[in-house]
């Protein structure tokens, strides 16, 4: 579809989704669909149940966050049961601010986005659908006009509590406006979003000393003041900070910790109580998440001041650790590239995943675990088997820290590096040893790194470098197996051929000149050798596999490659020493003969075509690879 058709679509959309009507007509809404009239926190819960649930190894995975947020699955679950759950449950916890607690760049900014996100597409759906009263700043929620003597008939009726008081503006304009008839009250569908500041918040402090107040309540509205006559009036006040604005949907608060008190206690009163004070007003009643994030050591030195002790109870805290696994760190990585200026990269296979290896190693603590060293716990943590362990042991191993991956290398700084290796370097491509130096380099430069940590680390990029030398030569090996078959049974047809003439004295025939010539002792040797048979013993092994070979041709079976297991040991191990001779050429300054060269390009078009190379990268890997064998 064309942007034009889409752009009209969008319009219909829009003009489809409004909905205006009186509260006599409201209340015909929600009597046939309650869940319309929930509180933000429901709201915000069934958004996420409604996205879908996986199971996954009898471990939740909420499908609302999993295209986005990686590894965090435990974190999250605990974050949606605890609070989410517990909070549209109408319990204790929603009249708590929601902190998300860890370290830098662990993805905390992204999950509070993503609720907002989700909470303005939520509110375009069916079952997200929310109404306020037309005209109210604040979104006002229609069933606050109920007056609270009603309040309880109004429950056995529709079955629904109403919570907080009508607000002085509408009040005001109940009166005026309606001349008191709550039933005329004009109510309108609402589409939460944030950039036209309905239901959505963000406060982020400023400088403490010209940070205003009037940036989350609202304030004085001097151009109108003197048409009223008062600041009382409501009309005369602009409810328009962001706790106005966020009402009946979520507000963030950005770096809460570093925020003067005063502003905490607003917060306070307004998650405890569902209130706060603006102006000159009775209190204002609002329905709306707050979420702050925060890292540990602002958190710690929050907690140790004694000044701020009765803040602490009215907060939750949500740790939001860094990801443990390596193929999860991997999506992260990819999912930042796929959002940055260096997308069209060519990023070598494995880099990144060799970036993570390290990365995921210096969050990771020593397990008390006999025999667990950090790269057998991170391989058991990202799933892999690792001899002697079960997932029994992986989730004791889980238990043995709380605070595990509350430290270490945070996913930005990997990008950084990258992007700084590929701008330096004007690079078009990049592999796994770039991306370590790279790393390594800016371990020097980074400041918060302490001496010990930064000596840690040296270290586990050497670790993460010989997991990158063994998942280097696997990859040249298994890309030179392609031709591999059939090289194996040509190789083997030629020994047979060999041993028959040596033990039956005949002569072999040159299948291209013709000529007779003797038995080729040399290739006979170099594969009978790969299996440890001595001069002595040779004669021997050749006569075994002929009998073998008329015992097979009497019972009607053909001998094959796989007929004689020490032979086919013998012939692979024969073919990796060729391959090794083949990679090593690469990197030597000799000129590899025709033969070499043509199995050097079968294998670099291999790496190309089926395993996510460019021509620069598979070179660079054999060329590597060959320095590994000739040390
Ligand atoms: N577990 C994760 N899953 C997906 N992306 C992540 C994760 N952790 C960090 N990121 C990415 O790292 C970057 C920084 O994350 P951000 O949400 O700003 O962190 P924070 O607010 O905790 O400092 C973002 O691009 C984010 O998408
Ligand atoms: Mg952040």
């Amino acid at each position: 579809m064309s942007i034009l058709d889409r752009l009209k679509e969008f319009r219909e959309e829009e003009k489809r989704l409004t909905w205006e009507g009186t509260f006599r007509e409201y209340l015909e809404i929600i009597k046939e669909k309650p869940e319309v009239a929930q509180t933000a926190h429901s709201r915000i819960y069934n958004m996420i149940k409604d996205a879908g649930v996986e199971e996954i190894d009898g471990k939740r995975s909420y499908k609302f966050f999993s295209n986005e947020i990686y590894g965090l699955e435990e974190a999250i679950e605990r974050l949606v049961e605890e609070y989410f759950h517990s909070a549209a449950k109408r319990l204790d916890v929603r009249k708590r601010i929601l902190l998300l607690m860890g370290p830098v760049s662990g993805g905390k900014s992204t999950l509070v986005s993503m609720l907002k996100r989700g909470l303005e597409k939520y509110s375009r759906s069916e079952d997200g659908a929310i109404y306020a009263i037309k005209g109210c700043p604040m979104h006002e929620d229609p069933l606050h006009l109920i007056p609270h003597h009603l309040r309880e008939d109004f429950y056995n009726e529709y079955g629904i509590k109403v919570e907080g008081n009508l607000s002085p503006l509408n009040m005001m304009r109940l009166e005026q406006e309606y001349g008191g008839v709550i039933e005329e009250v004009i109510v309108q569908r609402i589409l939460l979003s944030e950039d036209r500041r309905v239901g959505i918040g963000t406060f982020s402090p400023s400088d403490p000393k010209s940070q205003d107040i009037a940036d989350l309540t609202g304030s004085i509205d001097f151009s109108t003041i003197a048409e009223y006559g008062s600041e009382s009036d409501p009309r005369a006040y602009r409810f328009d900070g962001e706790l106005n604005k966020a009402n009946r949907g979520l507000m963030e608060f950005q770096e809460m910790l570093k925020c003067d008190e005063k502003f905490l206690w607003h917060l306070l009163s307004l998650t405890q109580e569902g209130n706060f004070k603006a102006g000159r007003f009775a209190l204002i009643s609002a329905d709306e998440m707050i979420v702050a994030h925060t890292n540990e050591a602002e958190y710690k030195s929050f907690i140790s001041n004694k000044k701020n002790e009765a803040l602490h109870s009215r907060i939750i805290v949500m740790p939001i650790p860094y990801n443990l696994r390596v193929s999860e760190e991997e999506k992260i990585y990819k999912k930042m590239i796929k959002d940055s200026d260096i997308s069209d990269v060519h990023i070598a296979p494995h880099a990144l995943r060799v970036a993570a290896i390290f990365t995921i190693l210096t969050r990771l603590k020593e397990s008390k675990k006999q025999g667990v060293d950090v790269l057998k716990k991170l391989k058991l943590y990202d799933g892999q088997t690792v001899e002697g362990f079960n997932t029994q042991d992986v989730e004791e191993m889980k238990k043995e820290y709380q605070d595990e991956g509350m430290t270490g290398i945070d996913p930005r700084y990997v990008i950084n590096r990258i992007s700084s290796a590929i701008i330096r370097k004007e690079l078009s491509s990049i592999n796994a040893l770039d991306v370590l130096r790279s790393i390594k380099e800016g371990l020097d430069q980074h400041a918060s790194i302490s001496k010990e940590d930064r000596e840690r680390y040296i270290n586990f990029i050497s670790v993460a470098r010989k997991e990158y030398d063994e998942i280097a030569k696997k990859e040249v090996q298994k890309a030179f197996v392609y031709s591999y078959e059939e090289s194996a049974k040509t190789l083997m047809d030629n020994y047979l051929d060999n041993v028959e003439a040596f033990c039956n004295k005949n002569k072999l025939r040159d299948p291209l000149t013709g000529d007779e010539m003797n038995p080729d002792e040399k290739l006979m040797r170099s594969i009978e050798e790969q299996i440890g048979i001595s001069e002595n013993a040779k004669k021997a092994f050749r006569e075994e596999i002929l009998i073998r070979i008329s015992a097979y041709a009497r019972k009607g079976k053909r001998f094959d490659y796989n007929s004689h297991e020490r032979l086919r040991e013998a012939i692979q191990k024969k073919l990796f020493a060729d391959l090794k001779d083949v990679v090593k050429i690469t990197t030597s300054t000799k000129t590899p003969d025709e033969n070499q060269l043509k199995k050097v390009n079968e294998v670099i078009a291999r790496l190309i075509d089926d395993h996510g190379y460019n021509s620069v990268s598979a070179n660079e890997l054999l060329r590597y690879v060959g320095s590994l064998l000739n040390r």
